[in-house]
């Protein structure tokens, strides 16, 4: 009679690798009940393991937003590429970085984590702004169009120019600030656990900007509202019990468009790919300004 057994290799590291061990060592180590006439064979995976099927490939084209500013009067065209998706990680960063390491050098895009973080790789993908890293690259369409983020300045391809987004969230001074002096030993701005959970929903932005660029409002009115992302940044501060600055961050609100130029359409709130609210937290602005 013969057991086959297969087992892992951290199972038998340390185990002579031999794949053939003796019953009594199975009985030891297994503790099973293994006969003296039984033949075991303990195999390891890679002894066992069938070679791996090449799947047929899946051909999809990405057609993908392109312009160089070194050819200005040139205009912006798609360029279409076709990858195999079987070849391919699952995101749209990877067939992205295929596409660039394999095609195209000349391809530009931003990205930095790959894990929905930096917020850098924010694009338009068939027609909803996203983070390529967290976007599955659906198999079932045979193409998919990308630009980048709508009614931004464009660096190169699908690379917007952010300095103006920058210069927004600066503007509500997105910091800590206190009215008392910091005194030398008290390092800490204590705060109670049920003050510290009123910061949910609001400390996981990632100004990845794609909620701001999905705002009609920001479209035509950007050099003076603010927009979704910087705005839940502005609540967010509001709403931390540790700072002292709430009602004049308020009052630097007080214009026609700073914040009132949100109609709360909510594309912000629909397209945030980290699940988050803005809408949300300009509606409690708007209700706190009322109240103050
Ligand atoms: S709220 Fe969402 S979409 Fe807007 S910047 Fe933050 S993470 Fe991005
Ligand atoms: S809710 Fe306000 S910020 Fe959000 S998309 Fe609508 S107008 Fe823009
Ligand atoms: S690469 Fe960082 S969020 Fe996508």
């Amino acid at each position: 009679m013969s057991l086959v057994i297969t087992v892992s290799r951290p199972f038998l590291s340390g185990v002579k690798h031999n794949a053939l061990l003796s019953t009594a060592y199975l009985a030891r180590t297994l503790k099973t009940s293994a006969s003296a006439q039984m033949v075991a064979e303990v195999v390891a995976p890679s002894l066992t393991r069938k070679p791996v099927q090449k799947k047929a490939p899946q051909y999809k084209t990405f057609a993908i937003y392109r312009w160089d500013p070194d050819y200005p009067s040139a205009k912006p065209h798609l360029q279409p590429y076709e990858i195999d998706l079987n070849a391919c990680g699952p995101m749209v960063l990877d067939a992205l970085i295929k596409i660039k390491n394999e095609q195209d050098a000349t391809l530009t895009f931003r990205r930095s984590c790959r894990e929905g973080i930096c917020g850098s790789c924010a694009m338009n993908i068939d027609g909803v702004n996203t983070l390529a890293c967290l976007c599955k690259i659906d198999r079932n369409a045979s193409k998919s169009k990308i630009y980048p983020l709508p009614h931004m300045y464009i660096v190169k391809d699908i690379v917007p120019d952010m300095t103006h987004f920058y210069k927004q969230y600066k503007s509500i001074e997105p910091y800590l600030k206190k009215k008392t002096e910091h005194k030398e030993g008290n390092r800490e701005n204590l705060q109670s656990i049920a003050d510290r959970k009123k910061l949910d929903g609001l400390y996981e932005c990632i100004l990845c900007a794609c909620c701001s660029t999905a705002c009609p409002s920001y479209w035509w009115n950007s050099d003076e509202y603010l927009g979704p992302a910087v705005l839940m940044q502005a609540y967010r501060w509001m709403a931390d019990t540790r700072d002292d600055f709430a009602h004049e961050r308020r009052e630097a609100l007080q214009n026609p468009f700073s914040v009132y130029r949100c109609h709360t359409i909510m594309n912000c709130t629909r397209t945030c790919p980290k699940g988050l609210n803005p809408g949300k937290a300009i509606a409690q602005i708007k209700k706190d300004m009322a109240l103050d």
